[in-house]
């Protein structure tokens, strides 16, 4: 039976652990703050909106909190335009046929970008319950015995609670039309309406989507898949319309719902990546950590993905790793840190093939750790390894090294007989 382990993050958004994998799929800091910090922050959001078309790609989009981020920051900042007076965001339906009503000022300022998401991931229970998530709950106790086992529970008490964090439910609407429209399985699957209609999962639902979900069920199935999806559609441009008009009701005159494409792939993402053509602006890579999951994170499929990146594109990841950093440099990619306004430290990286890209560069310490044994990366020659082999290989391989340890390194580089105050 499929096990799903919610629990609340410090941000009020809802955190998952993994029994497979026996990790934690969120930082419990704050499963959506930390999309935001990794994933969204570090882009030079001005910069990609003048492109008439943005390309993600979502690696390991789990619940869906990097793509769902993206996505309401730029709605948020769409609607928040000054000058902007139309709604460019939303979905192919057939309610907006006549043309917008496009205004000089929006295309001089070219926001009417099309952005178009491929989100991976492998699980295809989580990604069917992603629209349904909740985020921005002010008031939570967090109560789920897994987690104490797993040490979760007291590092959640020891956290502060830190500020809340929403994703528009307008997002989550969009996802659940996108992935009903391209799954109609999702409606039948019996794993997903367990845990949707299951009580003790409500306060992880947000109340709408569950709320028609469960409002046409019956036995736990739905019963008329096409009255349901039109009586679905109708009730999203409703709620979409109203909450437009109520922001901005003097100037809207239509909107344009096609310009978001959100393609959710199920599947391995080595071999959907390989059988994909196209070129992102930005990659998001949100795989467990290199120890438990290396298949996405080995020198192999850096190289895939140098394959699939623009010029002037960007990976980003939480990963500060030696090893992952390594094995990106060795795939051609200039890297650099991540850096966190909150916590005032670097708490990721990024990868991009154009050097004038990269904000904070590497330390001294950093670029020599990448030569130690530490930065001995992930071998995946076929880019079909299973995780535990790749995992071994790698070990053996550190083992039977005659690259400097870590720990030597670092004495050395304190002794200061490594160089200390230059950057790369
Ligand atoms: C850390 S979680 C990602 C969290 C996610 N970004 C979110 O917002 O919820 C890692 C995800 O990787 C997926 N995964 C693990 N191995 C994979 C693989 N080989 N291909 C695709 N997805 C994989 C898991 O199903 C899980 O959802």
């Amino acid at each position: 039976m499929y096990e799903f382990h919610p629990y609340f993050t410090n941000d009020g958004s809802v955190g998952l652990y993994s029994p497979d994998f026996d990790d934690i799929y969120h930082s419990s800091t704050g499963a959506l703050t930390e999309a935001y910090e990794k994933f969204i922050m570090p882009v030079n959001m001005d910069e990609l909106l003048k492109k008439d078309e943005i390309k993600v790609l979502d690696i390991c989009y789990g619940i869906g909190y990097n793509s769902k981020s993206f996505l309401n920051f730029i709605f948020e900042k769409i609607f928040s335009h000054p000058i902007n007076s139309i709604a460019p965001i939303h979905t192919n339906n057939n309610f907006a046929t006549n043309n917008t009503i496009y205004n000089d000022k929006i295309y001089t300022d070219n926001i009417f970008n099309k952005i178009s998401i491929t989100a991976i991931d492998n699980d295809k229970i989580l990604t069917f319950l992603s629209p349904f998530i909740k985020t921005g709950v002010k008031f939570f106790k967090n109560e789920n015995f897994d987690f104490e086992k797993k040490n979760i529970g007291k590092y959640l008490e020891k956290n502060k609670r830190i500020k809340n964090q929403k994703i528009n439910k307008i997002i989550n609407f969009l996802i659940f039309e996108k992935i009903v429209q391209n799954y109609p399985d999702f409606l039948t699957n019996e794993a997903v309406t367990r845990i949707i209609l299951d009580k003790k999962y409500a306060k992880y639902f947000t109340s709408d989507i569950r709320g028609i979900y469960r409002g046409k069920t019956i036995g736990g199935y739905i019963t008329n898949l096409d009255r349901f999806l039109g009586g679905f559609l109708a009730f999203l441009h409703n709620i979409y319309y109203r909450h437009v008009a109520n922001r901005y009701k003097k100037n809207l005159k239509r909107y344009k719902l096609d310009n978001v494409t959100f393609d959710l792939k199920i599947g391995d993402a080595r071999s959907v990546i390989k059988e994909d053509t196209n070129l992102y602006n930005l990659i998001f890579l949100d795989a467990f950590t290199p120890s438990k999951c290396p298949c996405l994170w080995s020198y192999e499929f850096f190289k895939l993905l140098y394959e699939h990146l623009e010029s002037d594109g960007m990976i980003l990841t939480y990963s500060t790793s030696a090893a992952i950093r390594s094995a990106m440099q060795e795939a051609g990619f200039y890297i650099g840190n991540v850096y966190n306004e909150r916590e005032n430290k670097f708490t990721g990286t990024i990868a991009t093939k154009d050097k004038s890209l990269i904000k904070y560069p590497l330390s001294k310490f950093d670029l020599g750790l990448l030569k130690t044994s530490a930065g001995i990366f992930y071998r995946d020659e076929n880019l079909t390894g299973q995780n535990e082999a790749i995992f071994e290989a790698r070990k053996i391989e550190v083992e039977n090294t005659d690259r400097i340890s870590t720990s030597q390194y670092k004495k050395k580089f304190n002794k200061g007989e490594i160089c200390k105050n230059t950057t790369s």
